[in-house]
């Protein structure tokens, strides 16, 4: 499942609660909902989409994907998590972002992808700078923890070009209990300011 960074930071309370309402706006975001449980369910059964990820639901089914859907919007709620999707031009969906949240440490951490015919486009490295500074600006986190594959060449690319800092290797839990061996990388909100200042 998805897990905060290896850095542990401690909000203040107010910037907690401050970080709790924003998850609970997802201001600019489309949250995924009951109608969106077809679209994700064709985008996710695609191995070229679903495969690299590690924290989804398997099997991929329809009821998967809607307990998946229920339980990302309860966990929002909290202020805890954030399923968001995009949408075509036919209104299909697209690619979905998840932000999975640790408000009482100001931290997050992003899974997502893109249809398959989309990728490849150099829109994914835009979607994951675009995806970072939202963290950071409108949910008010100070901390972005994320993994990839170890043969995600294309995430890497993304994330190593976004700023972040590798830092080793974790060990992350699926859904299932089985455990896959994954690049890590953290970027603080004060190293982010000042790579888009310079
Ligand atoms: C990961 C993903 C969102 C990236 O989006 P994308 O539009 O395919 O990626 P881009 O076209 O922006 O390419 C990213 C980088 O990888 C490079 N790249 C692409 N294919 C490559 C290959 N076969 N070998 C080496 N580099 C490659 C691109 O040149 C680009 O590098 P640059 O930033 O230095 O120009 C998308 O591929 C996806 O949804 N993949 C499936 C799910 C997934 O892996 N999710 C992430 C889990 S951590």
């Amino acid at each position: 499942m998805s897990a905060p960074p290896k850095t542990v930071l401690v909000a203040t309370p107010d910037e907690e609660a401050s970080i709790r309402a924003a998850v609970r706006r997802a201001e600019g975001r489309l949250v995924a909902g009951p109608d969106h449980v077809g679209g994700l369910l064709a985008l996710l059964s695609d191995p070229r989409v679903s495969d690299p990820i590690y924290d989804l639901p398997r099997p991929i089914t329809i009821e998967s994907v809607a307990l998946w859907v229920a339980e990302s919007e309860a966990l929002r709620q909290e202020g805890r998590c954030i399923l968001a999707v995009s949408l075509d031009e036919a209104g299909k969906v697209s690619g979905y972002s998840r932000f999975s949240i640790w408000p009482e440490r100001a931290s997050g951490e992003l899974a997502g992808a893109r249809r398959a015919d989309l990728q490849n486009s150099g829109a994914g490295r835009q979607g994951v700078a675009h995806s970072i500074s939202w963290m950071f600006e409108a949910l008010g986190l100070r901390l972005i923890g994320l993994t990839a594959a170890l043969d995600n060449v294309r995430s890497a690319k993304a994330i190593d070009g976004a700023g972040f800092l590798r830092m080793g290797e974790v060990e992350s839990v699926k859904p299932d209990g089985t455990t896959r061996r994954s690049a890590y990388w953290e970027l603080t909100r004060t190293q982010w300011e000042r790579l888009h200042r310079l």
